[in-house]
C-alpha cells in the first residue's frame, strides 16, 4: 500500500500542482513569511531560530501542566538509548526565552526584538484550519515591562494583517491580570461552579481543579449555557491597580495610532505564562473559534525558566496556514508562478551541453533554465512559454560559431542578436525593466 503523510500535516507543493490552494502552496508561505518579515524587521526584530525539539521540562515549566498543549497534545520524541525527555516544539516563546538565557542575550541593547519562523506541533484533533504540523511567524519582545511594547507588539501584528490585504479582521483585546488577581479570579470562579459540578462537562470538571479560568474557554455548549445563566463575572473585574493603569495604557497609546480593537473582558488564552495584556486576532472566514493569531506579555517565564532576575517579555504567533485560509475565504487568487529570466535550447544534439552553459553562466544575474536535450524551434518556443519564461535563446552551429545568441522576448516579441560576452548587460537591462520578476 502506498504510505501516506500522517495525519494533520500538510505537504507545500510547487505552482502547477493539481489541487493546489493558497495554505498548501509553498509559494504563498514563502509569500507570506516575507510580507512579516518585511514588517517586523522594519520594526527593529531580528531574526532568531532555536531548534524544533526541546527538553519537555521546557514546556511543562513554560507553557504549562494544567494546559491542554503539556496534558494531551505534546509529541515525545525518542532515539535509540534515549530517555524519552524530549518533545518537539508545541510553540516557540518557551524556546526563544530559554535560549535567550542560555546565550546571554541580556547583555544585547533592549528591549531586544525578535522574530522566528517554522513549524509546530501539537497532537490535536484534526480540522479545518487545526493540524498537528503548523506554521507560526512569532514575534517576541524581551527586557521591557513598558505598555508602550504591548501597545506597538499589537500594532505590528495589525500590520502585518494588513501589509497582507486582509479585511476582515478582528484584535480581541483583554487582560488576565497580575498573578495575584488570577488567583482572586480562580477563587471566585471555584465558588461559582462549585455547586453547581453535576452540570459541568467532565473537561471543565477538571478545569476547576487545576486552573478554573480555562473554563471559560470550554468547547461545551452546555458548558456555556450554564455560565451565562449564572451570569460569572469577567476577569476584567479583577484586575488591580497595576494592571489596571497598564491596560488603560495600552488602549490609549493603539487609540492614538487608531489601531481599532474590540475590548474581550473575558479573554482566555491556552498557555499559562501570560499576565496582563493578552489578545487574539480572528477573521469571520476561519470561525470564531480559531483564532488568526493571538499573545500576550509573560514577565514571569524566564524566572519559571530558571532566571534568577525577572525579564519582562511579550509576544505572539500568527498561525500561518489559518492566515492562508482567511486571504482565501477573502478570494485572494494564488500568487501567478514566476517563470524564468531566460529559457535557452539547442536545436541540435552537439550543442545541448553549449546550450547548459550559456544558462549557467547566465545565473548570475537571474533565473535561467535550459534544455536537456536537443529541440526543434516550435517545441523550444512552446516549452518556454509553459514555463512563463521571458526571454529565449535557441542555439544552433551558425550562434556557437559566431558567439552571438539570437534572443526573443516572449512578452514583445521583438527579437535581438546578442553577442555571447554581453549577454550579462543585456540581461541586467531587462531586469531592471521587471523588477519584481525573475531575479
Ligand atoms: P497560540 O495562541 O497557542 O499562542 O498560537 C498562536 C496561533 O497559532 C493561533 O492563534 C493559531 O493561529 C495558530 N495555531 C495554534 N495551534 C494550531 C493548530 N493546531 N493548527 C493550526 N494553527 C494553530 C502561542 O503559540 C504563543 N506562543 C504566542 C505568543 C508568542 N505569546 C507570546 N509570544
Amino acid at each position: 500500500m502506498a504510505i501516506k503523510r500522517p495525519k494533520g500535516t500538510e505537504d507545500h507543493l510547487p505552482a502547477g500542482s493539481p489541487k493546489l490552494t493558497l495554505d498548501v502552496s509553498a509559494q504563498a508561505h514563502a509569500w507570506l513569511v516575507q510580507t512579516a518579515r518585511g514588517v517586523l524587521e522594519r520594526a527593529g526584530a531580528q531574526r532568531m531560530d532555536t531548534p524544533l525539539f526541546e527538553e519537555a521540562e521546557l514546556v511543562k515549566r513554560g507553557v504549562g501542566g494544567s494546559t491542554d498543549i503539556v496534558r494531551k497534545e505534546m509529541f515525545t520524541v525518542y532515539y535509540f538509548g534515549d530517555h524519552g525527555g524530549y518533545i518537539l516544539r508545541p510553540e516557540g516563546t518557551a524556546g526563544l526565552v530559554r535560549a535567550y538565557l542560555q546565550n546571554g542575550l541580556k547583555q544585547l541593547p533592549t528591549p531586544l526584538k525578535l522574530w522566528t519562523h517554522g513549524p509546530m506541533f501539537r497532537a490535536e484533533r484534526q480540522q479545518r484550519g487545526r493540524l498537528r504540523q503548523f506554521h507560526q511567524v512569532d514575534y517576541e519582545v524581551l527586557g521591557s515591562a513598558d505598555a508602550l511594547v504591548d501597545a506597538e507588539a499589537i500594532a505590528l501584528m495589525v500590520q502585518v494583517v494588513q501589509a497582507l490585504g486582509l479585511q476582515g479582521v478582528r484584535v480581541k483585546l483583554g487582560s488576565i491580570g497580575d498573578p495575584e488577581d488570577r488567583e482572586a479570579y480562580n477563587e471566585y470562579l471555584r465558588g461559582v461552579f462549585t455547586p453547581h459540578l453535576d452540570a459541568l462537562s467532565e473537561d471543565s470538571r477538571d478545569r476547576l481543579n487545576r486552573n478554573p479560568m480555562r473554563i471559560l474557554d470550554s468547547k461545551s455548549e452546555d458548558d456555556q449555557a450554564l455560565m451565562a445563566r449564572l451570569g460569572v463575572r469577567p476577569m476584567l473585574d479583577f484586575l488591580g491597580q497595576e494592571a489596571r493603569t497598564h491596560f488603560e495604557a495600552v488602549q490609549r497609546y493603539l487609540d492614538t495610532w487608531d489601531v481599532a480593537y474590540d475590548l474581550d473582558p473575558s479573554i482566555v488564552r491556552g498557555l499559562d505564562y501570560y499576565r496582563r495584556t493578552a489578545w487574539e486576532l480572528h477573521h469571520e472566514g476561519v470561525g470564531a473559534k480559531s483564532a488568526l493569531g493571538g499573545g500576550g506579555r509573560y514577565d514571569g517565564l524566564a524566572q519559571e525558566l530558571g532566571s534568577k532576575e525577572p525579564v519582562p517579555g511579550i509576544g505572539w504567533a500568527f498561525g500561518v496556514e489559518r492566515l492562508l485560509l482567511a486571504l482565501e475565504a477573502e478570494g485572494r487568487a494564488l500568487p501567478a508562478p514566476e517563470g524564468p529570466l531566460l529559457y535557452v535550447a539547442a536545436l541540435d544534439e552537439q550543442n545541448v551541453g553549449y546550450a547548459a552553459t550559456v544558462a549557467l553562466g547566465a545565473r548570475r544575474v537571474g533565473r535561467a533554465e535550459f534544455a536537456y536535450r536537443a529541440l526543434k524551434p516550435g517545441t523550444a518556443f512552446r516549452d518556454a512559454e509553459r514555463r512563463g519564461a521571458h526571454l529565449v535563446a535557441l542555439i544552433g552551429s551558425q550562434e556557437v560559431e559566431g558567439d552571438t545568441l539570437s534572443i526573443k522576448n516572449l512578452v514583445t516579441g521583438t527579437q535581438t542578436s546578442v553577442h555571447t560576452r554581453d549577454l550579462h548587460t543585456f540581461l541586467q537591462g531587462q531586469l531592471t525593466q521587471n523588477p519584481q520578476e525573475h531575479a
